[in-house]
């Protein structure tokens, strides 16, 4: 951050509020800027959370704390929100974007922790590991060998080849396994990782069944009675990616029939809201199945990294106007320009609104040295760096059109 020009607000009068026990690692990036910090061990409830956002300029949750339009409607300082965490939803996307406010994630900060999961259960379906596990808490020992593998040189097929396929293909390389992926997109193989044409190219040949796409239309229910059909029988599969891409009642059927030799499910259709609901699965007490609470990415590292994703990203923001990663809002990277003058304009995404804009500039007699627009269908948003120092006035006037959002100077 300190490759940036000095900002021409005072940083201590930033005031970020981090709620939900977000991870020291994101203090430390605040306090090493000056900004001002508050932490809260909890989620907010609505009420409390417009209360206590009022002159927050950055807000950082988890996913319990839901930042409703009604919160945002008071929160008239609000620069950005950053959730600690992978899901937005738990944010009112589209009011923050249409009040200028961008919302940062950190989608591949567990991104590791996943593959290693992953990895761990592949041993654990080949060895049976599940049910030794649960007899011998049972006081029952039952030494057996019968239905129990190596993974070398088994085939591991892999089920969109994104940030979290590729580790495990390449983690699995490393045990010895052959590694086989499927991706809608074109990617370029880890190793000696090699691509099928199809899914089915893919399900005939491996052992072992990874799942790693994202939830989107296409993709829910795209595991079901047909693709486990197509399977090598006795051969396991493994979802830690979302719980609606696998029909969990085929698979439950596929395990009883034997098609299917065991299963890992991290992800489920429905999950509880809370670790006191209870839950309800028609894979419960099925052979050879190991099933874990959406814990895929629950590791300390993690945390840490998304404490620093996040973190870094809001004060990137806050100082130079930089949305790279933003889930809501039109994605401008500017590198600092230092001797320049920098302004951000969120505005309607109208048109004139740039024309405008460029009239104020001249008629107070600066020269634009950059800028920098990108829109969305409903927003633009310009960075733009001006030469002399008339800033303010520009500022003062750009943020008076009837177009714009938010308007900001950085320095
Ligand atoms: P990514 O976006 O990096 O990769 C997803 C890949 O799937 C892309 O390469 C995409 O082209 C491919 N894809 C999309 N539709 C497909 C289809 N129909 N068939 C084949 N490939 C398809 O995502 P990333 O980070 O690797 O995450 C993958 C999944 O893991 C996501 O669903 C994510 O929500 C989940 N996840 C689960 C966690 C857990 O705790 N269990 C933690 C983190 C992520």
């Amino acid at each position: 951050m300190s490759s940036h020009p000095p900002t021409s607000f005072p940083k201590d009068r930033i005031k970020v509020l981090l709620v939900e026990n977000i991870h020291p690692s994101a203090h430390g990036l605040f306090r090493g800027e000056g900004f001002q910090l508050e932490t809260l061990p909890g989620a907010l409830g609505e009420e409390e959370l417009i209360r206590r956002i009022e002159d927050v300029h950055v807000l950082g949750i988890r996913s319990k704390t839901r930042v409703t339009d009604r919160a945002l409607a008071g929160a008239r300082r609000l620069l950005s929100v950053g959730c600690f965490c992978i899901g937005t939803n738990q944010v009112d996307l589209t009011g923050s974007e249409r009040r200028g406010v961008p919302v940062f994630n950190a989608p591949f900060s567990n991104t590791r922790s996943v593959a290693e999961l992953v990895m761990a259960e592949i041993v654990m379906l080949a060895r049976r590991l599940g049910d030794r596990i649960r007899e011998m808490h049972a006081g029952q020992w039952r030494k057996v060998a019968t239905g129990s593998y190596e993974v070398r040189h088994k085939t591991l097929g892999i089920v969109g080849y994104g940030h979290i396929g590729r580790q495990v293909g390449v983690i699995a390389e490393a045990l010895g396994m052959h590694v086989v992926f499927f991706d809608v997109a074109a990617k370029l193989s880890m190793g000696n990782n090699q691509p099928t044409r199809t899914l089915e190219e893919l399900l005939v040949q491996s052992d072992f069944v990874t799942l790693h796409v994202p939830e989107t239309p296409q993709t829910k229910g795209m595991f079901g009675a047909r693709e486990i059909a197509q399977m090598r029988p006795g051969s396991c599969l493994i979802n830690a990616s979302r719980g609606t891409v696998v029909d969990v009642d085929a698979l439950a059927v596929g395990l009883k029939s034997g098609q299917v030799g065991g299963a890992a499910i991290d992800v489920f259709p429905q999950e509880p809201e809370t670790n006191s609901d209870g839950f309800e699965t028609p894979l419960r007490g099925l052979p050879n199945v190991v099933m874990t609470p959406h814990i895929g990415g629950s590791t300390a590292e993690a945390q840490e990294a998304i404490g620093k994703e996040v973190g870094a990203a809001l004060i990137k923001y806050v100082n130079a106007g930089v949305t790279t990663g933003a889930v809501n809002f039109p994605q401008v990277d500017v590198g600092p320009t230092p001797g320049k003058h920098r302004i951000l304009n969120v505005h309607q995404n109208v048109p004139g609104v740039l024309r405008d804009i460029n009239r104020i500039v001249s008629e107070k007699g600066a020269n634009i040295a950059s800028q920098v627009l990108a829109t969305d269908p409903d927003i633009g948003y310009l960075v733009m760096d001006l030469d002399q120092d008339v800033s303010h006035d520009v500022k003062d006037a750009v943020g008076a059109l009837e177009t714009s959002i938010k308007t900001r100077i950085l320095y």
